[in-house]
């Protein structure tokens, strides 16, 4: 969306009022506010999610909020029975730095699921070889087109389809060129991983991606379609669909019975990530906050981009079309952020799968206060996942949390995130900038 200096006024002056309001109205817990971003002091007794339950081990969990009581233990919405024996497929949309490799292991860990990491990223490189999406309408066709194609097959278990996209090509089915291997423990353990190895060794490789791509051998793609066909259900992460309305073909699918959990992110929290990992790219936007200037080339298109898309897709989903009943779920990462536990079930009983104590101990040894044993597991980057779900507010300065909220401000409202608008405000830590919504998949 591109607005006028005029209008951009207009909206500043409309938000003050609004920003009046949302304080008066403003009535959360500062502690929970506390916990949420990681800042509660560990000496008292408050209830955050996942902090002291690990501490004290898996029996602790009746003394926190996360407690599987009778009522946290079932979703805060109603969902129709589904038959769990049926095989279900499930795609995880995502944009880059939004969550998604979290929201992955969510399924990666769960010993009935066989999961893909992203295994578009080799229909674009053949497809787009320039990086990042295009906005072209003609290429944009033809790689959604084919990237229809491939989810179809590759939830069919029919790997094959991927071979004609890896450079090179296999041979003989064998590569050791697929993109993030090792994030797949289906792909890392027997008889993919070709290796024998002791339950030690085994546990690291599934630990460590570089370890899995060192010790398994080349990847036989055929080998891996029997292990797909062997698990009971699928799940593919993916950054490289822009919009729900890309998959209403798949959707539709009645033999394919695919289920779509959505993941988004404050655009303020993706901007702030991105800025720190794509360092190239968000070259001019790191200059700008080294110079408190912000540079006349640019490019704004990159966050626009993220609100137009998660905005187009948000608002298909409000509408409920029938095409979306019963297979879409929203999900903020900043609530799986606050409460891992509480989401993960909620997402499972959405999907009509079990969840599976692995996922359960997963998500407790990879969240805020595990222990030591395992911090040096390859997800350093979630294991403060709370923190750092709001630790934008410290890293971006305040004219580019207010140009980018500027820039995405209808999307903000929908999805209940609060703009800020005094620098004071912005770091007051204790003050929440994400509202408490719940978003019930569309039944
Ligand atoms: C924490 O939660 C438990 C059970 O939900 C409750 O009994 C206890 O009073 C709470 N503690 C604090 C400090 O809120
Ligand atoms: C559930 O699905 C399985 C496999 O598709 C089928 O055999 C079974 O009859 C279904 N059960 C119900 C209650 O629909
Ligand atoms: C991969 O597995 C298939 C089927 O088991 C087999 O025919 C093929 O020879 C294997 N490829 C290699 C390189 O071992
Ligand atoms: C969780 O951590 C414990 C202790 O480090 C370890 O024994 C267990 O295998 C871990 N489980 C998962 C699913 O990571
Ligand atoms: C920070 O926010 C809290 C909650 O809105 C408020 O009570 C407190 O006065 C604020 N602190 C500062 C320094 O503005």
């Amino acid at each position: 969306m591109r607005c006028s200096w005029k209008s951009m006024v207009l909206l500043a002056l409309a938000s003050i009022a609004i920003q009046y309001t949302a304080i008066r109205t403003f009535s959360s817990n500062p502690l929970n506010l506390l916990c949420s971003v990681g800042l509660a002091p560990t000496d008292h007794a408050i209830n955050c999610s996942l902090g002291q339950l690990t501490q004290v081990g898996r029996k602790a969990l009746g003394g926190c909020d996360e407690a599987p009581s009778p009522t946290s233990a079932s979703p805060s919405f109603s969902l129709p029975a589904y038959n769990s024996s049926r095989r279900t497929h499930i795609l995880i949309l995502a944009t880059t730095r939004s969550g998604s490799s979290f929201v992955g292991q969510l399924f990666n860990q769960h010993p009935e699921v066989f999961y893909l990491f992203e295994p578009l990223y080799h229909v674009q490189l053949a497809l787009l070889p320039r990086l990042g999406q295009s906005r072209n309408p003609a290429e944009r066709r033809v790689m959604m087109g084919a990237a229809r194609d491939l989810l179809r097959s590759l939830f069919h278990c029919h790997l094959g389809g991927l071979e004609g996209y890896i450079q090179p090509r296999p041979a003989r089915h064998a590569t050791d060129k697929l993109f993030r291997r090792g994030a797949s423990r289906s792909l890392c353990s027997p008889p993919v991983c070709e290796a024998s190895l002791d339950a030690k060794e085994q546990s690291l490789v599934l630990a460590d991606e570089g370890e899995c791509v060192r010790r398994c051998g080349p990847l036989n793609v055929s080998v891996a379609a029997e292990a797909c066909g062997a698990k009971r259900h699928a799940a593919i992460k993916t950054v490289r669909i822009p919009q729900i309305s890309d998959l209403r073909a798949l959707l539709e699918d009645p033999k394919l019975n695919l289920k779509v959990v959505q993941l988004v992110r404050d655009p303020r929290g993706i901007l702030a990530s991105r800025i720190e990992t794509f360092r190239d790219t968000y070259r001019l936007w790191r200059l700008w906050r080294a110079t408190g200037r912000r540079p006349h080339n640019l490019d704004l298109g990159q966050i626009n981009t993220v609100c137009e898309d998660f905005l187009h897709s948000v608002s298909t989903s409000l509408a409920k079309p029938p095409w979306l009943k019963g297979r879409y779920m929203l999900l903020r990462y900043e609530d799986l952020a606050r409460f891992p536990l509480q989401k993960a079930r909620e997402l499972y009983s959405f999907l009509g799968l079990v969840l599976h104590p692995g996922v359960e101990d997963w998500i407790t040894n990879n969240t805020r206060g595990s222990s030591d044993l395992s911090s040096r597991q390859k997800f350093t980057t979630v294991r403060d996942s709370a923190a750092n779900a709001e630790n934008w507010r410290v890293k971006l300065s305040f004219d580019m949390v207010a140009y980018t909220q500027t820039a995405c401000q209808p999307l903000l409202g929908l999805l209940g995130y609060k703009a800020v608008f005094h620098p004071r405000e912005l770091r007051n830590l204790s003050h929440s900038l994400v509202e408490d919504r719940t978003f019930p998949p569309v039944v």
